[in-house]
């Protein structure tokens, strides 16, 4: 089994940046969940609200990768409308039996992020070993490379338990 498997969606770069830096980090592999449909656009930010606001599970690809081939899935979404994004929730509605154990992250203006990681942890039916959430203010600033360090403490700590 290898140790760990990054997975994260993103629309406009800031999750795909985290999710790809920790994965640098760990040496984790790192799979990207992609839209099937563009959002890009005011049409595709609209759809994106609505497809999160009502829970629904859009078409995705991804390379493919078993989650359940890893000790440890650290999942990331952006947050949308104070929910995860919608292709993250057609991910773990695909996947969630496979994991083992899980960490969280989201990216966000602001609001929404405990909401986000809870409903993620509620979905996977598993407590997260961690979560963290960042804000684009971090990410425009840096700061948020201290979390990032926290969260491989966490992991490199539960590797050694
Ligand atoms: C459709 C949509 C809805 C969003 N809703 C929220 C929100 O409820 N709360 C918030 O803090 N940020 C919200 N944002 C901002 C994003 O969560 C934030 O910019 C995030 O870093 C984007 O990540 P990405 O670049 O990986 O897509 C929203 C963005 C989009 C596109």
């Amino acid at each position: 089994m290898h140790n760990c498997l990054v997975v994260c969606y993103s629309r406009s770069g800031h999750t795909a940046r985290i999710g790809k830096e920790f994965a640098d980090l760990c040496g984790a592999d790192l799979e990207f969940i992609d839209d099937v449909s563009s959002r890009s656009g005011p049409l595709g930010y609209l759809r994106s609200v609505y497809e999160s606001l009502f829970h629904k599970e859009p078409r995705i690809n991804t390379s493919g990768k078993d989650p359940g081939d890893y000790a440890v899935v650290v999942l990331g979404t952006p947050v949308w409308a104070g929910n995860m994004a919608a292709p993250m929730r057609s991910y773990l509605a695909r996947h969630r039996m496979r994991f083992h154990r899980i960490a969280l992250f989201c990216t966000m203006g602001g609001r929404g992020g405990d909401r986000t990681l809870e409903e993620m942890a509620d979905l996977c039916g598993k407590a997260p070993m961690a979560r963290i959430a960042i804000t684009d203010a971090e990410i425009r600033r840096g700061s948020y490379r201290s979390k990032l360090q926290s969260l491989q403490s966490r992991a490199l700590e539960l590797e050694m338990s």
